[in-house]
């Protein structure tokens, strides 16, 4: 019999935990997250020129983490895109307005463009990025979600290359991309389709921990390529400003 994980536990208060202090010493270019919390754990913030999967099951907080990294941007002089696949652009703002109101502001001074991406064809897809991205000098890009893209092919290796050749289209303009991708509730795997982690440079996962009918929010840095950082999973909250990320506390174990 398969034992339902965390079933019939409760949760305990976060505990706190000696801070991880030491240093990055890699040297590499880094852009700053800009989410209270997630550069701590991610040593700096993301590897300039790097591709991160941002992954999580519906409801986790993927779009909110997204529009945090373009709104920081925007505020730093980078421009960003935020690629929608299946959203409405004015859901999007709507929703994260509550977090941030001067989202508008980015938007209206060019620094922030919602793009609703009609999705006809793999092909047709990939054009309207580039050239949105072109039109913008777009530095900061997010495509939610590419789980998407399996409406376009009907095997997952195709969905791996196109993955991968999206990925290439970003680098190659100097771009640094987060892609969402969705994982169907329930399934303990880091992507729909089983490739996407591969073929992007970092993965953050995004978790609602179910424990006796409650659920508590937490965000793990699976992989990020060429640097240190936090390995476990950190307590995250939705709080009026957005996502905060707390990498100094854990997940407690059960009482
Ligand atoms: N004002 C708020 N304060 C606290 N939590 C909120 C607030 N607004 C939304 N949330 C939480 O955030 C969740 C949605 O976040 P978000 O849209 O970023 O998630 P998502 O992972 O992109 O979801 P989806 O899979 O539907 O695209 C809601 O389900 C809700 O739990
Ligand atoms: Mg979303």
């Amino acid at each position: 019999m398969v034992e339902k994980k965390n079933a019939g536990q409760k949760i305990a208060a976060p505990v706190r935990l000696e801070k991880d202090d030491k240093p990055d010493t890699s040297g590499i270019k880094r852009m700053q997250f800009g989410v209270e919390g997630l550069d701590e754990a991610l040593k700096g913030g993301i590897p300039e020129g790097d591709i991160t999967l941002l992954t999580g099951t519906s409801g986790t907080g993927k779009t909110t983490l997204a529009m945090q990294f373009l709104a920081y941007g925007a505020r730093h002089g980078q421009k960003g895109i935020y690629f929608t696949l299946e959203e409405s652009a004015n859901d999007i703002i709507q929703q994260f307005s509550v977090f941030d109101k001067g989202i508008v502001d980015l938007i209206a001074t060019q620094m922030l463009k919602i793009v609703e991406v009609p999705t006809v064809d793999y092909d047709s897809v990939k054009a309207i990025l580039s050239s949105e991205i072109d039109a913008m000098e777009a530095k900061r890009v997010v495509i939610d979600s590419i789980t998407y893209f399996q409406m376009f092919f009907a095997d997952v290796m195709s969905i791996r290359k196109a993955v991968i050749e999206v990925a290439a289209m970003l680098k190659a303009r100097g771009s640094v991309g987060i892609f969402v991708g969705e994982i169907p509730y329930g399934e303990n795997k880091l992507s729909a389709f089983g490739v996407e982690e591969f073929a992007t440079d970092g993965v953050i996962a995004l978790y609602l921990l179910e424990k006796q009918g409650t659920f508590t929010r937490a965000l793990r840095i699976v992989k990020m390529r060429s640097t240190k950082h936090v390995m476990k999973y950190s307590p995250i909250d939705i709080t009026e400003k957005g996502i905060v990320v707390y990498p100094n506390e854990k997940i407690a174990p059960d009482a």
